[in-house]
């Protein structure tokens, strides 16, 4: 039998991206609202559901695990978690356990992380500036991010930077930002404003700072040359010769990348969202809770999800307004 999901675009699904908690310690203004109303702890999946539920995609032939949130260090006991899925990488049945943080909690964690399996951390920051940093996060603290970095680099874990392009925010950065992770042999990537969450259509178009033109403006200082690199996520990337650094672009908007998606997103409730940009989902938390003693429901409820894959995402910046917004957080989903 192919254990194999293929969804009906004939793409193959092996990059799960799992979010454990919708809370987090910092409240990034394209993220979230400044009050959020969290969930319920009895709606979480439990660190067993989750590992069942992981557990089942790793049948299935999922390759990839990122762990996200909200922000998933802040999450009790997430270690446990951690630590039972390295057995997907011993035996050979995961390449890749990861997860994608804010780095606030990284100086505690880094170790721990590296001895689950972990080797490659993604780390959200937007800026190198302390007053940017604490009002685009709300109230989030530079300097324990940057020692979070520091701490995983000690660990031996490889970090790559994401950046969110935020227009009249961090387009003087461009230059600092890209200097700063070159001196750290760090990977870098850009990423597009999705229209995501409750804040107004204006507020979002004015945040809109495309990737055509960022890259435009680095090309004035750097030689960029394509990559036929892939990380098995959306990125493109191209290096500068300069530097030899590498640098990601993750343009939903300006580049739409669906054609090649092979992943789908777990959120912390067991709900499956076969797209970021779409509201078609599965409940997986019901076959998997209601079946204690077998996961052959949960598998085939997995089965039949990734049949309604759709083709691809809706969101458009194009004619001055935002087509395609979702009004879920991007918390929800993981990002
Ligand atoms: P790598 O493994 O390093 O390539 O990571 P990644 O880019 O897959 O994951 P990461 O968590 O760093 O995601 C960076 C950004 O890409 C986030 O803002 C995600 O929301 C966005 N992203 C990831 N996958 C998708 C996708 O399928 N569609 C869209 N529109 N955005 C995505
Ligand atoms: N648009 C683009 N990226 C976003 N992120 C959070 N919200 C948005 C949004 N509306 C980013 C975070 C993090 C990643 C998981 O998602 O900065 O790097
Ligand atoms: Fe938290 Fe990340 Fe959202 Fe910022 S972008 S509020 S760090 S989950």
């Amino acid at each position: 039998m192919n254990t194999q999901l293929i969804d009906p675009f004939d793409r193959a699904i092996t990059y799960l991206r799992v979010s454990v908690t919708d809370r987090c310690d910092f409240r990034c203004v394209y993220c979230m609202s400044e009050h959020m109303t969290f969930l319920p702890k009895k709606e979480l999946l439990t660190l067993e559901e989750l590992d069942r539920m992981c557990s089942g995609f790793v049948r299935l032939g999922v390759r990839k695990l990122r762990i996200t949130g909200g922000e998933p260090l802040v999450r009790r006991d997430i270690m446990t978690f951690f630590r039972a899925m390295r057995r997907h990488i011993d035996a050979g049945d995961l390449d890749e356990l990861t997860l994608t943080t804010n780095g606030s909690q990284l100086e505690r964690f880094a170790r721990d992380l590296y001895d689950c399996g972990v080797r490659r951390v993604n780390v959200s920051l937007d800026t190198l500036d302390e007053t940017k940093f604490a009002d685009v996060t709300r109230w989030g603290r530079l300097p324990q991010v940057l020692r979070g970095i520091d701490a995983a680099r000690n660990a031996g874990l490889r970090v790559k930077i994401n950046t969110v392009a935020l227009k009249g925010f961090n387009e003087d950065e461009l230059f600092a930002l890209t200097e700063w992770c070159a001196a750290q042999d760090m990977d870098l990537t850009f990423i597009e404003v999705m229209p995501m969450g409750d804040i107004g259509n204006e507020e979002r178009l004015d945040q809109y700072w495309s990737l055509k033109d960022l890259r435009a403006r680095l090309a004035e200082r750097y030689t960029l040359t394509d990559s036929a690199e892939r990380s098995g996520g959306p990125a493109r990337y191209v290096r500068l010769m300069e530097t030899n650094q590498k640098i990601g672009f993750i343009t939903p908007l300006s580049h739409n990348f669906c054609e090649s998606c092979n992943r789908v997103r777990l959120t912390c409730t067991g709900e499956l969202y076969m797209c970021l940009g779409q509201e078609g989902r599965a409940d997986l938390r019901k076959p998997l809770r209601d079946n204690p003693g077998s996961d052959a429901p949960l598998i085939e409820a997995i089965r039949e999800a990734i049949t309604h894959k759709p083709k691809g995402h809706d969101f458009d910046y194009s004619r001055q307004v935002v087509g395609g917004k979702m009004s879920r957080h991007m918390s929800h989903t993981g990002g």
